[in-house]
Formats: C-alpha cells, structure tokens, sequence
C-alpha cells in the first residue's frame, strides 16, 4: 500500500547500515546502565521507560521529561539522527488513575473510556512517553486469569465500542499532537484464551470463534487508526503469537490493511525457544521477523543475531526494509523528527487537573454496579449510627487496581475520609478493619457497610487463581456480621468478577466496586449516600462457582440446552445451571419497565429499526443501559443464543417513558459462515431490547 510521506522515509531507510536498520527494531528498558553508545550508535528503535513488568501498587518512578530527554539526546548523536519512541504501560489512567479497564466496560460508557484515555494521554505526554501499551482487548471468558481486569470483559461489541474509543482518546486525529500519544492494541490474539486462567498457558480458539469474538475488538481498533499492535504470549493452537505470520502478516495487514507495526511482548520473541518452535536465539528472530513482527521488546535477540541471520543469506533484506519502514512511518506521523523532546514544565501543568480529577470520580461512579438491593436499603439514608469495618477503609493506592506505574498514593483520599466528608448531617460513622472490633461494634449501630474483594495483586499479569470466592477469611467475617441482624451493605473491591453466591444471598445490598482509581473512594461514598445512583452494568458473567467456568452469555445452545425439557441436558449435579448474575446485569435505585417493543419491517433490507419503550417507574431519577440482542436462529454453523447489538445508557426521571430505538443494519448479523466466509445468512432472527443478556421484550424479523 503507498503512503503519504514513504517516499521520504525509504530515502531514509537506502542512507542505513544494516546495523541501524537492525537497531530500529529493538526496544529495550531504560535503566541506569544501558550504555550510551548503543543510542549513539542508533542501536535503538525505542525505550521502554516502564519500572517492569510487574510494576504498579505503591511503588511509583514515574518517567518524567528529563529522563526520555536524556536519552532523545543521545539517540540524536546517532550518523543518521532517528529519534527514540517512549513507549510505557499507560493502562487506566497515569497520574490520574480511572478504574481499571474492566471497571469502565462496566460503565458501557464508551466516551468516557475516550475521555479518560486523553486525559491520560495528555499526563504521560507531559512526561516524555509518546507510546501506550494500551488498550488491552483481550476478550476473556474465564476470571481466574489475572488479566481479565485489563481487558473489557467477554462481550465482543461491547470490547470493540471501547476499543474504538480508547484508541480515539490516546491518538486523537492525529497523534503528532503534543499532547496525544500512539495507542498499541494488545495482545494480539487469543491470550485470554489461556487453558486454565492460567498466564501464558496455550490456548485453542477454532477459526470461527477467533474470528467472531476475539478478533472482532483488534479489528475496530485498525478500522479506529491504532498505530501499533502488541502480539501475545499465547501459543494459540500451536502457533506462537509472536511467530504467527498467517495472523500477523495475512489477517492484519493482508485482510485489515493495518499500516502500524508489531511490537513483541515482554521477551516474547526468545521465548521461540521454550515453546519449542525455535532451534536458538536466531532461528527465533528469523522466525518472528518473517512473521511481521517489526519490534523485539527487550529480549535483544534481534539485535543479537539478525546481522549474522543477513551476512548468511538467511534473512530476506526485503522483509528487513519493511519491518524498518514501518517502525519509521509510525515515528514520522507521531512528529517525531521534527519534535523529539519534550517539554519538561509541561508536567506541573498538564498532570491531575481538577478535571480530571471529576472525570475520574464521574467514570468510577458509572462503572460500580449495584447487584442487590433488598428493601431499598441503599442508599442509606435516616441511620443515626452506621459501622464501616473491613478491607481497604483507609485504603489509598489499593484503590488503583492492577498497572498504575504512576499513580501515587498521596492522590487519594482514602474511603473513611471520603465517607465523613459525604455522609449527611447528623450520621455518626465509626471504622474498622479489625474482624473482632467490627463484631463487637456492629451490635451498637443501626446498619454496616462491610468492605470485603481482593487486594489488587491478586489481578493484573500472571495474578491468576485457583478459587473465585473471596480472599481466605472474608466468607468467615460477612457471615459472622450477617448474623447479628443488623442491615448490611457489602462493598466488593476486585479485579474480577468473584463467585460471591453466599454473600449475596446473606447481604442486603452489594454494591460491586471493581479497584475504581484515583477517586474510587468518593465515587462510592457518593452511591452509598445517594447524592448519585449507581449505573453500571456486568460487562462479564459472574459465576456461582469456580466450576462453572469458562460461563459466558454468548454460548451455543448445544443440542441438549438447559432449557430443554429433557433428562439429558447440559448441567452439573451439585449446581443450578445457571449464572450467578448475566452479562449486562445491573440495579439502580429506581425502577425500570420494558413495553411496547416494534420492529420496524418483517424483513431486514439494508437495516431496520427496533424500539421499545423505557419507563422509570420509580420515584427517583435514574440511568438506564438499554441493550439489544439478536439471534440468529439457524446457521450453516451454530449461533450464539444471544448476541449483544447495540446499547444506550438512558436517563430518566421518576414517571418519564421515552422510546429508545436501535438501528440494526444487514452488516451486523455477519458472521464465520461453513465455508469458512464472512457474510449472513437468511432465515429468521429473534431480537430483544433488554436490561441483561437473560430477559427482555422479544420480537422478531427475516433476512
Ligand atoms: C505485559 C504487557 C506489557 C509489557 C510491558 C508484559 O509483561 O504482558 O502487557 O505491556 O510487559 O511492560
């Protein structure tokens, strides 16, 4: 495909060595004893200015403009001048932290996930990253993998909307903008697919399903412009991502017309070897890079070997050139020649506004989803004496989640903090964390608010477990509580959606907090006391128990499904067979009626419309996330029972009816046909505007 200013760039690339062709090629950590002649001698493409890849809660080294000016300076010395790229994991949020990735699905709130990734883009910007490892879009079906808090959940419509997003908010219309940083779409494909929710396994996704639900959000970020690609750890079926050249080379740039470059993952390319696809370090490269992946980040193989791999005639001179030329394209639109450092007062100006500040309190009150309200116990209101005890009330960057390299602690305001500040007039509030405290307390109030969830090192990379209930000794303490007869408020902090089935048939209320950033703590206290109400919805499945995963809502119905009124039909003895909440599941504090729905033709042409007509028949003002599924009911390959098509957040004050309507156009029902094509098929189709993925107003149409 010509590009606008290859010209230039191939000009450039016919003045290079082989040697500093390689070096664009190579990503290395910054670190105090990286030498300075490898950025003099142009041995470098990029830095990685991240603190590790475990990096996050409590430990902060921000990169800051000095520092990647530093080394731009010494890249600068170089015979042919070619600025670095600072690349750093800006996940959600840098100084200003949002809640983590899956958190903010839960808002099904797609330009808010714009917004906050802008604003974090103009922090990291501030301090000298040009480069995101952000967003993650792995679609991931099975909560036990540690991951599944940096992606958007299960559902692929909804992890597209974001995708588009996100990529939006980071890169803008045009990324050389100095406040505005290139997004990199990871990890390309399937990592969620790990056997077991265990980090790194192998995975096997079949051709149909990794084309209809986990490449469908990669897809939407090339449609969006992402500016590179990160490829998985992940062997999927028996192809190491990162050696995948079928995925890499035919699907993303032969099929998607992507322009931008691959990056590896951390070591990925030498780890060839351990998976047993790769004789020695440089049978890896030569591997990888004949795939299309353009980048090696840090295992320095292709710095290493690919020069020896040239002189031998084993590596083809022209796939070099192109990996060359698409790393310089990416730096040539980000501005880079023309302006490689950056300002360093930009930082004191450009990090933690007041606004942002708001736009994080905003994004971490839509994302909580409140999943039981039993006698409208939330919000809590006319309680003279309420106990908070539990996990996390004085907690500050533990409110972060997983990957907040930057965010500080001293940013927070703690939950016991926030709490006295929001509670109304005349409300004592007493604390604990102590178990036994909080017993002997509880007899003396009028309601708890118990804080149980995970500390946030229990999600993030290889954070993956074996049991989704709550962490040891949390069952023991709300059941203890529960007890004593008083109303109870749970507040589950976590990174995954947990099997809190006990918990949530002994409590009250539950409101599901995810590790909701920077202003978490506010952000709940606000929903406690109803000075807002929640409207966040389940952006995944949430189990009854461990066994039951993979549990998603977008199943086949199989030839025996559960609703089938037969002996032999799909089920576990010890278990009901359902979920413990669906997809798409969430309350609010008021009502909601569904009436009226029409579909705008029998037959689909081109599109057709479907509405259905929304009433809050409650009497306070609330949000509600309308959704719309599709089914299609016979296939030359089996469907999904529901599929997620469309979804608008809703608002309404007490009594208002409005009509929310969708338009479904004939491109939406695509799928991986028999044949192995992408197209629909005729026949007939259920759809339903709905409050989750299990109920609804159903109507129907042909195509
Ligand atoms: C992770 C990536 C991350 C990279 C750089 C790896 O371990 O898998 O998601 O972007 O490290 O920190």
């Amino acid at each position: 495909m010509p590009h606008e200013n290859d010209s230039t760039i191939n000009e450039l690339i016919s003045q290079m060595t082989p040697e500093e062709k390689i070096g664009q090629l190579n990503q290395f950590s910054a670190s105090p004893d990286l030498h300075p002649d490898l950025l003099r001698q142009g041995g470098l493409g990029s830095l990685l200015n991240a603190s590790g890849a475990l990096t996050g809660q409590g430990f902060s080294d921000s990169g800051n403009a000095e520092i990647s000016n530093h080394f731009q300076k010494l890249a600068l010395e170089s015979r042919l001048k070619i600025p670095l790229i600072f690349g750093r994991d800006v996940i959600h949020g840098f100084r200003t932290v949002f809640p983590i990735p899956l958190a903010q699905a839960a808002s099904f709130n797609p330009e808010l996930a714009g917004e906050a990734a802008s604003v974090a883009a103009r922090e990291a910007s501030a301090c000298g990253i040009k480069w995101t490892f952000a967003p993650m879009l792995d679609i991931a079906r099975d909560p036990r993998w540690g991951r599944v808090a940096e992606g958007n959940g299960e559902d692929p419509y909804l992890g597209s909307q974001i995708a588009v997003a996100t990529v939006k908010g980071f890169q803008g219309d045009d990324y050389a903008a100095p406040d505005k940083i290139i997004a990199c779409a990871k990890h390309y494909v399937g990592y969620g697919a790990s056997e077991g929710g265990r980090d790194y396994e192998n995975g096997e996704i079949s051709e149909p399903t990794l084309r209809d639900v986990y490449l469908p959000p990669f897809f939407a970020a090339v449609k969006a412009g992402v500016g590179t690609i990160m490829s998985a750890f992940i062997d999927l079926n028996g192809m190491p991502a990162t050696a995948d050249r079928r995925l890499l080379t035919d699907v993303l740039r032969g099929e998607w017309g992507f322009d931008g470059f691959v990056v590896s993952d951390w070591e990925s390319v030498r780890e060839l070897t351990y998976h047993g696809i790769a004789e020695d370090d440089a049978h890896a490269a030569r591997l990888a890079l004949h795939a299309g992946l353009d980048m090696d980040m840090v295992s320095g193989v292709y710095l290493n070997t690919l020069g020896e791999s040239l002189q031998q005639g084993k590596l083809s001179a022209v796939e070099l050139d192109e990996a060359v030329c698409r790393i310089l394209r990416i730096k040539q639109r980000a501005g880079l020649f023309e302006q490689p450092f950056t300002d360093p007062a930009r930082e004191a100006r450009d990090t933690l506004r007041p606004e942002d500040r708001e736009l994080a309190r905003q994004f971490a009150r839509e994302s909580m989803v409140l999943l039981k309200n039993e006698g409208s116990l939330l919000p809590l209101q006319g309680f003279q004496r309420i106990l908070v005890a539990g996990n996390f009330i004085h907690a500050r960057s533990e409110l972060f989640g997983a990957w907040t390299p930057d965010g500080r602690a001293e940013d927070v305001t703690p939950f016991d903090e926030a709490l006295r500040q929001l509670a109304p007039k005349g409300t004592e509030l007493w604390f604990t964390e102590a178990p036994d405290m909080a017993l002997h307390m509880a007899h003396q109030v009028d309601a708890v608010v118990l804080v149980v969830g995970e500390h946030p090192i229990r999600s993030g990379e290889n954070c993956n477990v074996s049991d989704l209930g709550l962490p040891p000794g949390q069952a023991e303490f709300v059941e203890a509580v529960v007890s004593l007869g008083k109303p109870v408020v749970l507040v589950v902090f976590a990174g995954r959606p947990l099997a809190i089935t006990r918990q949530l048939a002994q409590a009250d209320a539950v409101l599901y907090a995810w590790h909701p950033g920077s202003e978490g703590a506010a952000a709940l206290g606000e929903l406690l006391f109803g000075q807002a109400s929640p409207s966040g919805r389940l952006p995944i499945t949430m189990p009854r128990a461990t066994g039951q995963v993979p549990i998603y809502y977008n199943s086949k119905n199989s030839g025996r499904p559960i609703n089938r009124d037969a002996l032999f039909r799909t089920r576990y003895q010890d278990l009901i067979p359902k979920p413990l909440l669906p997809f798409g599941y969430g309350l609010t504090y008021t009502n909601f009626e569904y009436a009226n729905l029409k579909v705008s033709q029998e037959t689909l042409r081109g599109s057709l419309e479907v509405s259905a007509e929304i009433s809050n028949t409650g009497s306070r003002a609330g949000v509600e996330v309308v959704q719309l599924y599709v089914r299609d009911l016979v296939g030359s390959l089996t469907r999904p029972i529901r599929e997620l098509k469309g979804f608008q957040r809703t608002e309404l004050q007490s009594g208002e009816t409005r009509r929310v309507s969708f338009t479904l156009r004939e491109e939406d029902l695509a799928f991986t046909r028999a044949d192995g094509t992408w197209g629909v098929e005729s026949g007939k189709f259920h759809v339903w505007i709905a409050q989750d993925s299990q109920c609804g107003l159903q109507g129907e149409f042909r195509l």
